[in-house]
């Protein structure tokens, strides 16, 4: 087992990617806190908890300062320690500048860059006095080329795979690792408002191996072994870096 009696905190760990992420964590030995949200991050936690793992759930709005300094204590009073730290919340409202309103625009930014602002503010202390510690971002594809109709999102994860890059300069003396995750189109219902403005979900998966060349929609237990590599030893010279999991998007045009 890769991540043997490790604690973490995986935020959006309810459904998609971050539940593939806690299942995968589970089964390598960790202990989860769920930080979502859905309150079905409940059932989840009921059903991964065993007499040697600890699952919990706690409900988190990861843009609230008072949400995530409440998640940081119930996970080191519960667990004790947090030894990774996943930041993987976020949302996707498609438009271009003209279409998106003010209010899209700054709810995308509250929650997908903002969200991993916070937890590294709180999380890191700790990390710090337990002597180390891994953090892995959820970034993208769109961490380094855009898409049409989707211009918040897209600055969003540009702007999370430069915060990996300053939180590895910042803490690497600490023993804190700091890398991300660029997923291509994973098959979770994320990308669904997006693909709507193209006419659906059937229409995008038909033409997605003219982008993907892999010419099939990712599945999020892809991701979440990434996750787990960059969570575990494994991945021991890494930090600063965005690893691409993205069925071959960025290979060329
Ligand atoms: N699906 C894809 O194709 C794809 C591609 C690249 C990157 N990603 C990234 O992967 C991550 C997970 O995406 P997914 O496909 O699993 O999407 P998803 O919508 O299935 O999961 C996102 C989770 O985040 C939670 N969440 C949203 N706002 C929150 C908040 N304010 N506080 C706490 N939790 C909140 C949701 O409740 C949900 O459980 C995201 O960071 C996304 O940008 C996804």
């Amino acid at each position: 087992m890769k991540l043997l009696g490790k604690t973490a905190i995986v935020t959006g760990g309810a459904r998609g990617i971050g539940e593939a992420i806690v299942r995968e964590f589970v089964a390598e030995g960790a202990h989860v806190v769920i930080a979502d949200l859905l309150e079905s991050g409940e059932d989840l936690a009921a059903e991964l908890s065993t007499e040697d793992i600890k699952v919990l759930y706690r409900k988190t709005d990861v843009s609230s300062t008072d949400h995530v300094k409440d998640l940081v204590h119930f996970a080191l009073d519960s667990l004790g320690s947090i030894d990774i730290l996943v930041n993987n919340a976020a949302v996707n409202i498609p438009g271009s500048v003209v279409e998106l309103d003010e209010e899209s625009w700054d709810k995308t930014m509250r929650i997908n860059v903002k969200s991993q602002f916070l937890m590294g503010k709180y999380v890191i202390p700790e990390m710090q006095r337990q002597g180390g510690g891994v953090v892995v971002n959820m970034a993208s594809a769109n961490s380094f080329v855009a898409e049409p109709r989707l211009s918040a999102y897209v600055a969003s994860k540009g702007a999370i795979h430069m915060l990996t890059k300053a939180m590895a300069l910042d803490y690497a003396r600490d023993h804190i690792r700091v890398n991300c995750i660029c997923p291509g189109w994973v098959d979770t219902t994320f990308n669904d408002a997006h693909a709507e403005l193209y006419g659906g979900r059937e229409k995008v998966l038909e033409g997605l191996g003219d982008v993907q060349i892999i010419g099939r929609p990712i599945q999020p237990r892809e991701i979440a072994r990434t996750a787990v590599f960059l969570a575990s030893d494994d991945s021991s010279a890494f930090t600063g870096g965005a690893l691409l999991a993205d069925g071959g998007i960025t290979a060329g045009i």
